[in-house]
């Protein structure tokens, strides 16, 4: 995990008023609740009295109730009440979990993983899909490290052999290129794949017009898009759950059809396509090993997995920059 960063975690709508659901991510078990102003909050799912989850507890009033013994805990993570003790007792201050920031943003709950700060930075969502777009979803677990599945988006070298009967007709197997392009710690990547006449394949530096080529957009720490046009994208978040799991959220994101029955017969039906496609990749992507890869690994990569290469660099880097605090719990 890189720490410092706000991750897409779950749908919005997973998180219910007057509710509490126990998830595990990022290698964490949380529990999430919407209070009565539909504020999300999460705080660490181990109670800090004898260690019962507390997403089989209760709300009241806004507060978490364990349902081993009453401690009420705020959103803080700060019990406010420990009923053996009576209502007239005070909490010493040790007495609380780790509270992750948490916001209700785009359709999904984003969490801050990371050193506690007053001001945190703003969530990193596509500008060009915050409005004017619909979209359909669904959503999978897979067994592999969230790294593995964000490198399969990434990877333009087995669209002719993952997808050889779907996105990848056509024989394209020589990849030139591909460009990488960094905006902060956003990556844009233009793919030029063709048949393969005996012709060299262009380095990236060799190609002009990139900006004209097909291209998709990688946002750190796990959201990514494929531009198929200004009004069609297809969009995931890769939820980190552990080492060895992640939860996917897929969607279609379009904006040409805004007839009520008409765009959810739209989206559903893209949907379909997509979860077609994305179990083509599954099928292999749950094949490799390891499970989560590193900037340093024992890889042969070629020239066009340059995408996976820079992710990979940038993840190194991020991680090596904020690695200095372990979120407390
Ligand atoms: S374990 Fe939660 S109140 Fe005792
Ligand atoms: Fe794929």
């Amino acid at each position: 995990m890189i720490k410092n960063q706000w991750y897409a975690i779950l749908d919005s709508r997973q998180v219910k008023k007057n509710k509490l659901i126990g998830v595990t991510r990022l290698s964490e078990k949380l529990v999430f609740w919407r209070d009565a102003a539909g504020d999300v909050h999460c705080v660490y799912d181990k109670c800090c009295h004898r260690g019962a989850s507390l997403c089989a507890g209760k709300l009241v009033n806004d507060h978490v109730e364990c349902p081993f013994h009453g401690f009420q805990y705020d959103a803080s993570g700060k019990v406010t009440y420990i009923p053996a003790n009576g209502a007239a007792a005070k909490v010493v201050e040790n007495y609380r979990v780790h509270a992750y920031p948490a916001r209700d943003a785009y359709g999904f709950i984003w969490v801050w993983y990371g050193d506690y700060s007053a001001d945190l930075p703003e969530i990193p969502f596509f500008e060009e899909l915050k409005t004017g777009f619909s979209y359909g979803q669904f959503s999978e677990n897979w067994n592999v490290h969230y790294s593995r599945a964000i490198e399969n988006q990434l990877d333009v070298v087995h669209l002719p052999f993952v997808h050889h009967n779907t996105i990848g007709r056509g024989n394209r197997t020589l990849v030139n290129g591909p460009v990488v392009k960094w905006q902060e710690n956003c990556m844009t990547f233009y793919v030029k794949n063709e048949p393969d006449h005996g012709q060299r394949p262009q380095k990236p530096n060799e190609i002009a017009d990139y900006e004209k080529l097909f291209h998709l957009r990688f946002q750190m720490p796990n959201i990514w898009q494929n531009i198929i046009s200004d009004q069609l994208r297809v969009f995931a978040a890769f939820a980190p759950v552990d080492e060895e799991n992640t939860h996917i959220y897929l969607r279609f994101y379009q904006s040409f059809v805004h007839v009520p029955v008409l765009k959810q017969l739209v989206n559903a039906l893209s949907t379909v396509s997509n979860r077609v496609i994305l179990h083509q990749d599954r099928r292999v992507v749950l094949t490799q090993l390891p499970k989560k890869s590193e900037f340093t690994m024992k890889e042969n990569l070629v020239q066009g997995d340059l995408p996976i290469l820079e992710y990979r660099k940038k993840r190194d880097q991020l991680k090596r920059a904020n690695d200095a605090a372990e979120p407390q719990k």
